[in-house]
């Protein structure tokens, strides 16, 4: 027994390893390692493993593309419904967005948070004690494709948060996230290239080709497409709830998930027009597609007091390109 319980402390210390060195490659594009070297510690693993099946969990660096297709995608029901966003098309609306905000908050000015639109698809991730058990589309909002295992195989998705004490304070019963997954457009060349010479239809644009890819019943074809991931909100509950967004998205990349740098906060709503127009020319720079902006009441509790309406909310807006 002291045997095993030795190899089991291994297999953990490896699997840590492994997910630090992915991080670094796949959330903060740093990789800390050569491939050569990840390999070679993978292949522990999975020999290890191999040895020891007793020690494999669906959660471990090797289980990325584990399993069976799926016959067809599983229902998923939503306690928080995913919204879609109202657009703001004009500096009247922008006024008028910003003079309901100040009602309902009874404040004088409001604290924005202003992100890029990341045109991709809409996912949430449920993590119970830290470990990633299910993945969902946004469907019609309250109900979604359960695409767990696709999600698995994107190397950006934590499967486990090796963090989250630290960073929560204690292990959260669950946590949910909610990004955008999308397609680089460089990828999306290279796999149109691909399937011309295939003789098969190329993607019009990053979003279908990110939908098509991700939403397949056989998750080893989305292993094989290149697709990335920005997470932008912690739904809150009563365990964890971020006071800001901004607070929101630095407790989301403090846990391991991938988070957009151009994400800021600022005082009214001529800072915030100002910083809409600011990121529109920086769009060209990209290297993924963004269409639009999206502008959030930054205060959770604010968040709260406003309300969502049927569709959308009403403490954020998309200013779209
Ligand atoms: S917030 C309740 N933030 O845009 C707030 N959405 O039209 C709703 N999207 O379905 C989402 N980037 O897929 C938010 N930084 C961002 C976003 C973002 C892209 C997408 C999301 C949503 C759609 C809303």
């Amino acid at each position: 027994m002291r045997i095993q319980g030795h190899i089991k402390k291994e297999v953990e210390q490896l699997r840590l390893l492994i997910n630090y060195f992915n991080q670094q490659y796949y959330v903060h594009d740093d990789p800390q390692t050569s491939d050569e070297k990840f390999d070679t510690l993978m292949r522990e693993l999975e020999t290890l493993e191999a040895e020891h099946p007793y020690l494999v969990t669906p959660y471990s660096p090797t289980q990325r593309v584990g399993g069976v297709p799926a016959i067809k995608f599983k229902k998923i029901e939503r306690e928080t419904p995913m919204l879609s966003l109202g657009a703001m098309r004009s500096k009247a609306e922008a006024l008028e967005f910003d003079k309901r905000v100040r009602k309902a908050t009874d404040s004088n000015e409001v604290e924005y948070a202003v992100e890029l639109k990341i045109d991709g698809l809409a996912v949430e991730l449920e993590y119970h004690h830290g470990f990633f058990v299910r993945g969902s589309t946004r469907g019609n909002g309250l109900v979604g494709e359960d695409i767990t295992a696709n999600l698995k195989t994107l190397g950006a998705v934590p499967l486990t948060l090796d963090k989250i004490e630290d960073v929560v304070g204690h292990i959260p019963k669950r946590l949910t996230v909610r990004g955008e997954v999308f397609m680089h457009k460089a990828d999306l060349k290279k796999l149109n290239k691909e399937r011309k010479k295939n003789k098969e239809k190329p993607y019009p644009d990053t979003r279908t080709a990110a939908s098509a890819s991700l939403r397949r019943l056989d998750h080893r074809i989305t292993a094989k497409r290149k697709l990335d991931v920005f997470f932008y909100s912690i739904v809150p509950t009563e365990d964890v709830s971020p006071l800001t967004q901004i607070s929101s998205t630095e407790m989301l990349q403090e846990l391991g998930f991938k988070v957009n740098p151009h994400t800021m906060a600022g005082y009214g709503m001529d800072w915030a027009r100002q910083t809409v127009k600011e990121m529109r020319s920086l769009r060209k720079k990209l290297t993924y597609d963004a269409d639009g902006v999206v502008v959030k009441v930054n205060s959770t509790h604010d968040q709260e007091k406003l309300g969502n309406s049927a569709k959308y909310p009403n403490w954020a807006v998309a200013v779209k390109f």
